[in-house]
Formats: structure tokens, C-alpha cells, sequence
């Protein structure tokens, strides 16, 4: 493999990116990181970096909680991301993985005085859901989603995702291509690597921050690109049962982009296929992404 990693400032080679095994990051999950596409525009010979500023802003948000810092300004780190989409050189969609982590030392929970670590890669990334098309068939999962005040969903902390990882096992294990997980108190909150947006009667819902969900930066999209189109667009807390009475469901994500949903528990929703309003908002979300409406280039960071 002939991809470089950058670590701590200095590219590495891909077989050569590893981390010693007394890393806190490791045993802990004491690491914040970030998921961030870039999608190659074929006729415009460019790669489009979705959201740049808001990925480096969130991940400095969540590295304070974790009291990680980094000898680099954001614009610094946004700029390192370039270089590294840059610098592999890849003609196709990708995705990048920027992640601080607290690093090697001795045993004990207390990370602060060792090394705050920073690795960034890129690999090449198609659709996530290989139905995205089709619409997923979705569960309610049995795990309840991590609560704000045990473990922060609101950003990408790496011990969190074990809480993701069980759901999404769960789920596809017994035939399901996603979960929904409800908050503790039972009210929807998210996918496993989603967020969820449902629609009814030409409304469209998705449940607030304050509902355990990751402050998705697509979510953000959706929601803008809902306002420009005049749809009544409402954060407000759902209940499970919405889920199976709703028109229309859908996903959003980085990796996941727009995803329609069709089943939830075997429970088909509205007519069994993507519904018109997730239609014209995946494509409206794809166009501005890809660098194809002059609307939304402020969403973009061209990379060559
Ligand atoms: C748990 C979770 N929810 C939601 C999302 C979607 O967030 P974003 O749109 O910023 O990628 C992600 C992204 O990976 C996630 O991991």
C-alpha cells in the first residue's frame, strides 16, 4: 500500500502508522476523531472537502472536553488535512480520518502529562450502505443510546462508538442493515453513525441535540437545504411509535450521505420506497456535495 499517514506532523507510510500498545487512546477510548468526505468531481478534475471548518471546529470542541490540545491552530489542522488528501493523490471519492488521542505511558486512568497524539488518513470511500438506493430495513435497537451526562454522544469520542458498535452488530445480525437507538428514556435518537430525520404530513422532524444524537454537520445540510426549500423543518423530540406512523424516514450522515429508510421492525414505511421529500433532498444533498450547485460552494474546500 502506497498511501502515507500523517502522524504528529510527519508522513509516515501506511504499513509504518502504528501506535504502541500502552497508548491510554487504546485501552480507554480516550481519543476524539472525525469523519470527513471528499467527493471527486470527474468533470471539474477537483476533489470537494465537505464541511472542512465545521469537522475541525467540532473536533476542537470535543478535544476540550477530553482536555486534548494540540500544538496547531485549526486553520493549521484544516490545512494538514488538505495536504494529506493532497499528498495520496487519490482520483475518487474518499474518506478522511482525522484523530487526537491521548498516547503512550504508564497504567492508570489519569491521561494528563503524556503526549496528545494526532494522526490523520484518507481512504477511498463508495457508498456506505450498499442499499442506500433500495432503502434500509431498520430495527429498534435493545441498546439504549449513551446519555450526555455517563459518556458525550454529541461528538466523536472513541469510547462511545463501543455503544454504536453494539447496536450495529445487534442489528445486522439478526437481518437488519441498521439500528435506531432510543435515548435511555425511550425517545428515538439516532443510528448507529446516523442521524434521523422523519417525515409527516410535509413536515419535516429530527429530535434535538438535548436527545443524546451526535451534532451531525449533515443533519446541519439537511436542515438548511429543508429551509431553502421552504419545508416546515422542526428539531423536537420523537417517539418511538412516530417511527412506524411516519410518511417518510431517512438517515444522514458523512459516510452514510442520505439514506432512505423503508422498514423499521418489519413495519413498512409509507409506500415501501424512498419517499419523495428524501428523494429530492438526497439529491439536493449530492449535488451541493459533489460541487455541482453554486448555492452551497461554501460548503467546499477544493483539495487540488
Ligand atoms: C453516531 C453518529 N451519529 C451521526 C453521525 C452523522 O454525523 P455527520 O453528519 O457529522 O457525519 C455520525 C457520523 O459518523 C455518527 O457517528
Amino acid at each position: 500500500m502506497s498511501r502515507k499517514v500523517m502522524m504528529n506532523g510527519a508522513y509516515v507510510a501506511w504499513d509504518h502508522a502504528t501506535v504502541h500498545i500502552s497508548t491510554h487512546a487504546l485501552h480507554y477510548g480516550t481519543a476524539v476523531f472525525e469523519g470527513i468526505r471528499a467527493y471527486y468531481n470527474d468533470g471539474k478534475g477537483q476533489s470537494f472537502i465537505v464541511r472542512l471548518t465545521e469537522h475541525v471546529e467540532r473536533l476542537y470542541r470535543n478535544m476540550r472536553v477530553l482536555r486534548l490540545t494540540l500544538p496547531l491552530a485549526k486553520q493549521e489542522f484544516a490545512d494538514a488535512i488538505i495536504d494529506v488528501v493532497r499528498e495520496n493523490a487519490l482520483k475518487e471519492d474518499v474518506y478522511i480520518r482525522p484523530i487526537v488521542y491521548w498516547g503512550a505511558g504508564t497504567v492508570g486512568l489519569y491521561p494528563c502529562g503524556r503526549a496528545n497524539d494526532y494522526a490523520i488518513y484518507v481512504e477511498p470511500m463508495g457508498k456506505y450502505f450498499d442499499d442506500i438506493d433500495a432503502g434500509l430495513k431498520v430495527c429498534v435497537s435493545s441498546w439504549a443510546r449513551v446519555s450526555d451526562n455517563a459518556l458525550p454522544p454529541t461528538g466523536k469520542f472513541a469510547g462511545a462508538y463501543v455503544n454504536s458498535v453494539l447496536a450495529k452488530v445487534e442489528a445486522v445480525q439478526d437481518g437488519y442493515d441498521e439500528a435506531i437507538l432510543l435515548t435511555k428514556d425511550g425517545f428515538v435518537s439516532e443510528g448507529s453513525g446516523e442521524n434521523v430525520f422523519l417525515v409527516r404530513n410535509g413536515t419535516v422532524l429530527t429530535p434535538p441535540v438535548s436527545d443524546d444524537i451526535l451534532e451531525g454537520i449533515t443533519r446541519d445540510a439537511i436542515i438548511t437545504l429543508c429551509a431553502d426549500r421552504s419545508y416546515d423543518v422542526r428539531e423536537r423530540r420523537i417517539g418511538r411509535t412516530e417511527l412506524y406512523a411516519a410518511d417518510e424516514l431517512f438517515f444522514t450522515g458523512t459516510a452514510g450521505e442520505v439514506a432512505p429508510i423503508t422498514s423499521v421492525d418489519g413495519i413498512i414505511i409509507g409506500d415501501g420506497g424512498a419517499g419523495a421529500i428524501t428523494q429530492e433532498l438526497k439529491e439536493a444533498y449530492f449535488n451541493a456535495a459533489r460541487g455541482n450547485d453554486p448555492r452551497y460552494t461554501r460548503w467546499l474546500t477544493p483539495v487540488f
